[in-house]
């Protein structure tokens, strides 16, 4: 984001109707509970949204040098982004050609510039041309290695953004994945970003419940009564919808200051802000005060979801003083979500699953809320007419 959209988005801040609460959505939405608990739409939803559309995979900077590879699991494909030596990024199903062993986990370098399967040893250039079948090249000479290179999988880079989609060999651009929000991303430089940590956890409640978790600040006084919310003001925010995805901006107190400067005078709106990039269908990218946090969903089951929450800093650290602040920024981010949020969506999950709740509501007040689900809606409509 730039100065120029953060002194626009400060004037509507200002702006009378975007308090107490605002500013409202046209309309409130009711969504059944099968929403999240019906395996049959949870199965459609994997398929539609997290192995059909591009997914958010990671920053470019998880695996920025030749040889550097970052993992993960589109709608139950199981995918690697590898670094090529020219500094581009490919990305294969993340399963040998042999019997269908996992190569790689997580992220990190390899050792060398070749991926070499745990099981029996074969080996993948970075390109995922099959190289070698070390000590039994005989014993599959009826199978030319040509016909055994890892399958490629779609994958755009722009912005410090890694997408990739699991199913279809169209190609696919970020900027068309990113619906509009692209220019306001760039502007970030996430390209820049440094890596600190990523913890992973598996929830036992349906993935959505994690993005509801970040979209509207009025449980704010309430769940986070002896936390966080003495920081925050609650009453005021920002949503804007850009197609699928949401932009949506909740202050701390001190933005309050900002607003009472005089006109000519610099104003500054992230460091009062959690300004939340919700990316459909996988992931909820945040700028906090002075760092990006990322939150990567992968559905397991209709209740069961793995999270992974990152935290990157705006450049390497160059103490360890520095490294401890950014991975205490991180305990506080997930003791407030573990101890608080997480606990409180895996009730809502028991309760929905119990079928005596036959719905939710989602307020004008919690604009963002609606435009996610409806947005989920939309996707599996659209999938659903083949479009
Ligand atoms: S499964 Fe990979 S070498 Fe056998
Ligand atoms: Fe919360």
């Amino acid at each position: 984001m730039n100065r120029e959209r953060e002194s626009e988005l400060l004037a509507r801040l200002a702006d009378p109707a975007a308090q107490r609460p605002g500013p409202l959505g046209s309309h409130s939405m009711r969504n059944p509970a099968a929403a999240y608990t019906c395996a049959q739409r949870f199965a459609r939803e994997r398929t539609a949204m997290f192995r059909r559309l591009p997914n958010l995979l990671g920053l470019s900077s998880e695996c920025a040098k030749p040889g550097e590879f970052l993992c993960g699991e589109l709608g139950g494909v199981p995918v690697v982004a590898l670094r090529q030596a020219d500094g581009t990024l490919r990305a294969f199903v993340n399963a040998c050609r042999h019997r269908a062993a996992r190569l790689l986990e997580g992220c990190g370098a390899l050792a060398r510039a070749s991926i070499a399967c745990p099981y029996h040893g074969w080996t993948y250039a970075l390109d995922g041309r099959l190289r070698a079948r070390p000590g039994a090249e005989s014993g599959f000479d009826d199978i030319a290695k040509e016909e055994l290179a890892l399958h490629p999988v779609a994958l755009d880079e722009q912005h410090g953004l890694i997408f990739a989609r699991a199913e279809g060999a169209t190609p696919f651009r970020v900027d068309a994945a990113l619906q509009g929000m692209q220019q306001e991303l760039a502007a970030y430089g996430l390209e820049h970003y440094c890596p600190i940590e990523t913890r992973t956890q598996e929830l036992a409640f349906n993935w959505k419940l994690v993005i509801d978790t970040f979209t509207e600040p009025y449980h704010i006084p309430w769940l986070h009564k002896a936390s966080i919310a003495p920081h925050y003001d609650f009453d005021r925010w920002i949503f804007d919808a850009y197609g699928d995805h949401g932009r949506f901006i909740g202050v701390r107190k001190s933005v309050a200051a900002e607003l009472e400067k005089a006109p000519g005078e610099e104003r500054r709106l992230l460091p009062h802000a959690t300004t939340q990039y919700l990316l459909l269908p996988n992931a909820v990218l945040c700028h906090q005060i002075d760092h990006v946090e990322l939150w990567r969903v992968t559905p397991l089951a209709v209740d069961r979801t793995r999270v992974a929450t990152s935290l990157f800093a705006p450049s390497a650290p160059e103490s360890e003083k520095e490294r401890a602040y950014w991975l205490k920024n991180l305990d506080v981010l997930l003791g407030v979500t573990n101890a608080e949020d997480f606990p409180a969506m895996a009730r809502i999950q028991q309760n929905l699953a119990s079928g005596a709740v036959p719905e939710v509501v989602y307020g004008r007040m919690e604009p963002a809320l609606v435009h996610f689900h409806e947005s989920v809606n939309a996707a599996l409509a659209r999938d659903a007419a083949g479009a």
